[in-house]
């Protein structure tokens, strides 16, 4: 029903006053149990134990919602429903931020992409900390008997002129963290060093400046796993950089990876606007993160946990991630192209 009726219709308006929508549709969803048991009935995986657990983490299923769809951690008692074992909240940074001046998100169907130019739109990590202590309250009471859903939360500098200097950034970076930990929140933290849309980009996809960030964040005692969101369009020899800092460092993995900045990687170019900026989502990012979870594993072996992200739009391409080396797939793009079933599919695939 997605793929044919309802998606033809939603595609002809703004991507994101659909994406508005959809969290209006997915809280109200996830307010009321009857409304949470009917997307249970359509959406909601029920096969063989296909749970996993990761870093201590158990998962209910593998599959979890990547980083940039709950910017501001509102859909957590839906999305269970639709089969997720997890989501990544964020990214949230310690300021609110209104994110790049619109448009900041276009769709390039035939590419089976998204131009993203989002600028780390998100209420700031106070607000969500508070909305998501309401929740959790709430979620643990409601589906005790369960497995937990799990919430990871993405940590990214604010996209303003202050945070822009390295100072500034680990600064914001830090007090985010820390309140984070502070008050017990999330289950696991990634921290995006490759949002490729913000005021002063990649600050610290160097090895050098990745260190001094890792350095300032060891002082904040977390008990919980931290991974880095790596970019996906820097040479293997600088990739192999950052995964020894964050080896040094002792952190639990890597999700791999962020979108991709390479416009050459556009199945159909003509279809982008001339003049764009930002990073491409979905297929434009499949082959390029699937081979560097491919070599990170071929490196470092089960040192890291590895999540892999980019491109899932099929139980062929989450299988491709797994055998390349993933623990757990992080997907946004396939699900706003092929419907919320998606997940429910790679779950009932990944059973067999
Ligand atoms: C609308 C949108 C917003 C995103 N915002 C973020 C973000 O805030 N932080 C982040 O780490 N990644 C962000 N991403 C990147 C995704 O988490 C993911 O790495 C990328 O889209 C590749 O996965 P996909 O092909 O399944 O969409 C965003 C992606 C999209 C489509």
């Amino acid at each position: 029903m997605y793929k044919y009726i309802l998606k033809p219709i939603l595609f002809r308006f703004d991507p994101e006053d659909i994406h508005d929508l959809f969290i209006i549709i997915g809280k109200f969803l996830g307010e009321y149990s009857i409304t949470r048991f009917v997307t249970r009935m359509i959406y909601g995986y029920r096969g063989k134990d296909i749970s996993k657990t990761v870093d201590g983490i158990l998962y209910k299923t593998p599959f979890l919602l990547s980083a940039g769809f709950d910017y501001n951690g509102q859909l957590t008692k839906i999305l269970p429903e639709i089969s997720f074992g997890g989501e990544e909240i964020g990214s949230v940074t310690a300021k609110y931020c209104e994110g790049n001046p619109k448009p900041r998100l276009t769709r390039l169907p035939r590419s089976k992409s998204i131009l993203v130019n989002k600028g780390l739109k998100n209420d700031g990590v106070e607000k969500i900390i508070e909305r998501l202590k309401f929740s959790s309250e709430r979620r643990d009471v409601s589906r005790s008997e369960e497995i937990r859903f799990i919430v990871g939360i993405s940590i990214a500098k604010t996209n303003c002129n202050d945070a822009a200097t390295t100072q500034g950034a680990i600064d914001d970076y830090f007090y985010s963290f820390r309140r984070l930990n502070e008050e017990n929140i999330g289950d696991y933290y990634t921290i995006n060093i490759s949002c490729p849309n913000a005021f002063g980009g990649e600050a610290f996809i160097t090895a050098p400046l990745l260190e001094q960030l890792l350095s300032a964040l060891k002082k904040i005692p977390c008990k919980r796993p931290v991974y880095v969101k790596m970019p996906i369009n820097i040479l293997w020899e600088q990739f192999y950089s950052l995964l020894k800092i964050i080896d040094a460092f002792k952190l639990a993995g890597v999700v791999i990876g962020n979108l991709n900045k390479d416009y050459s990687s556009l199945d159909y170019r003509d279809e982008a606007p001339k003049d764009f900026h930002g990073g491409l989502s979905g297929k434009p990012c499949r082959n390029l993160s699937t081979e560097l979870i491919r070599k990170t594993k071929q490196v470092y072996g089960k040192r890291f946990t590895i999540i892999g992200v980019g491109g899932v739009m099929s139980p062929k391409d989450a299988k491709e991630k797994f055998d390349a080396g993933a623990d757990l797939i992080q997907l946004i793009t396939g699900m706003l192209f092929n419907g919320p079933g998606l997940i429910k599919k790679l779950s009932k695939t990944h059973s067999i």
